[in-house]
């Protein structure tokens, strides 16, 4: 089986990779393809902005394709960022425009209001009739200032209580058993497993 990752980020297909490194799949990337469309985001859940992507790297590759969206969803901010964290801080932030936003906007939330939550949705479509979703989240806490200097994105800002660290904090195999995107991979690698003994 070839899976192809409708993904640019290459952050993620780092860890994506890890994580499907186990099963006998051939993963393809955009490296592999000459032409890679990157669609428009235009969903607004997480799953509808997964299927997007995944359908369109389908429809372009010919080939199975897993896509992911991930959004950090705030209490104290009714689950803002959410759907709009790669543009919180606007249409060109960096991560640590977003990170300076957000802690910004959440200065004067004390401890116990600060809970958070990343959650990833996954869509893997494998042909344009059968596309299935699965999710993973992470439960944690905004902190008051930006620690660690590994990961991307939202995890310098991200405290995990179980590790008593930010995601920013840990290597990428911690990371990748506790976070939101490990977990949804999990749920993947199940699918993908199922649809292998099925075919065999
Ligand atoms: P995406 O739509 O899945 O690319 O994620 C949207 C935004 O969420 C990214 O631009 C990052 O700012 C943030 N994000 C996604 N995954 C992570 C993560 O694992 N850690 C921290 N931030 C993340």
């Amino acid at each position: 089986m070839q899976l192809v990752l409708a993904t640019n980020n290459p952050h993620k297909i780092e860890e994506i990779r890890a994580l499907l490194a186990a099963l006998p799949i051939t993963v393809l990337t955009r490296d592999d393809f000459l032409e890679f469309p990157d669609p428009e985001e235009t969903g607004i859940t997480l799953e509808a902005n997964a299927e997007i992507k995944a359908r369109a790297i389908l429809e372009a590759t010919g080939w199975p394709a897993l896509a992911d969206d991930t959004g950090l969803e705030v209490d104290a901010l009714d689950g803002a960022p959410g759907v709009y964290s790669a543009r919180y801080a606007g249409p060109t932030a960096s991560y640590a425009d977003n990170c300076t936003k957000l802690l910004e906007v959440m200065r004067d939330v004390p401890g116990e209001r600060r809970t958070a939550r990343f959650r990833t949705a996954i869509a893997i479509a494998w042909s344009v009739d059968e596309v299935e979703w699965v999710d993973g989240e992470a439960l944690g806490a905004i902190t008051t200032e930006p620690r660690g200097a590994s990961g991307f994105g939202y995890d310098p800002v991200f405290f995990y209580p179980p590790l008593q660290k930010t995601f920013a904090e840990m290597s990428a195999d911690e990371k990748n058993v506790v976070s939101h995107r490990g977990r949804a991979l999990a749920a993947a690698v199940e699918r993908i497993e199922r649809r292998l003994t099925l075919s065999s």
